[in-house]
């Protein structure tokens, strides 16, 4: 197994993306902390890691709650004796054009991804610089790297969790600390699902048209990325065995966005 006795942290891993991620890790032999906003949908997470033989905790943590992420990174460590993984994960998404879009959505968007990945990478890196290593992800997305119009919040913090991400690979190097960034087309997940109505009211043009002609409209093959797609890419920079990946965004988007 790729990650055999790896102690994984994975924030938003109740449903989705995060979720996926943390049934691959168990899989592969990683104990898995899950945290999500409620106990409930973390432990939805935990029962599919345990049926399929594998171990996690369930942890209620909103990352945007600086003790919170303190106290639960810090029960983890306790728990399990370290931590060699951790995902910045948890994410949101708001739709509105720049000039109508409140103050309180903007702070919210930019809250919940890049002051939560701030305060989840500072309460890993102290024990991490402690035990001499380990690798921090972020779940960016493409929107790291290129815009599109009614979600600019997202798009600016997914730009700033890349600056994050090449920051602590910079800091962490010395003390054995990679970081990279893993940067999905759209992947249909409820996130995903929420927008395609909200877009397709703010655009004037059906939700089909929505999927065909902003979603998928620039892949190479008219296809979403998958859950599994995600997945295999978080064991693969997890289970890298050197410093020569670090500070990388990896695009996983059928052909979106090529850097
Ligand atoms: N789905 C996509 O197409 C796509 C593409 C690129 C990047 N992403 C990113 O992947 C990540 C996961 O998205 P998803 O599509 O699985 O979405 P999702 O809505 O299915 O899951 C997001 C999870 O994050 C949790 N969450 C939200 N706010 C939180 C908070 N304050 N504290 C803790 N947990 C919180 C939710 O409860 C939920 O379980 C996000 O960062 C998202 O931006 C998604």
């Amino acid at each position: 197994m790729r990650l055999d006795n790896r102690i994984a942290l994975i924030t938003g891993a109740g449903r989705g993306i995060g979720r996926a991620i943390a049934e691959a890790y168990g899989r592969e032999g990683a104990k898995v902390a899950v945290a999500d906003l409620t106990l409930e949908t973390a432990q939805e997470t935990v029962a599919a890691i345990e049926q399929a033989g594998g171990t996690a905790i369930a942890l209620e943590m909103d990352v945007t709650n600086e003790s919170a992420v303190d106290v639960n990174v810090n029960y983890v460590v306790k728990q399990w004796g370290g931590l060699d993984i951790a995902i910045a994960n948890a994410g949101i998404q708001h739709i509105d054009p720049v000039h109508k879009l409140a103050y309180s959505d903007w702070r919210k968007v930019m809250n919940v991804h890049l002051d939560g990945a701030f305060l989840v990478t500072r309460a890993a890196l102290k024990h991490m610089y402690d035990s001499g290593g380990g690798t921090m992800l972020y779940m960016g997305s493409v929107h790291s790297l290129e815009a599109s119009p009614l979600k600019s919040p997202y798009v600016a913090a997914k730009h700033g969790m890349l600056g994050l991400c090449r920051a602590v690979a910079k800091e962490g190097a010395e003390h054995g600390v990679r970081s990279n960034i893993i940067c999905p087309g759209f992947v249909r997940t409820p996130l995903v699902d929420k927008q395609i109505p909200e877009q397709a009211r703010e655009l004037g043009i059906s939700e089909e048209e929505v999927i065909s002609k902003v979603m998928l409209k620039n892949t190479v093959d008219g296809e979403f990325t998958t859950l599994e797609d995600v997945a295999e890419l978080a064991v693969h920079l997890a289970a890298f065995p050197s410093a020569a990946l670090t500070g990388q965004s990896i695009v996983v988007s059928h052909g979106w966005h090529m850097q």
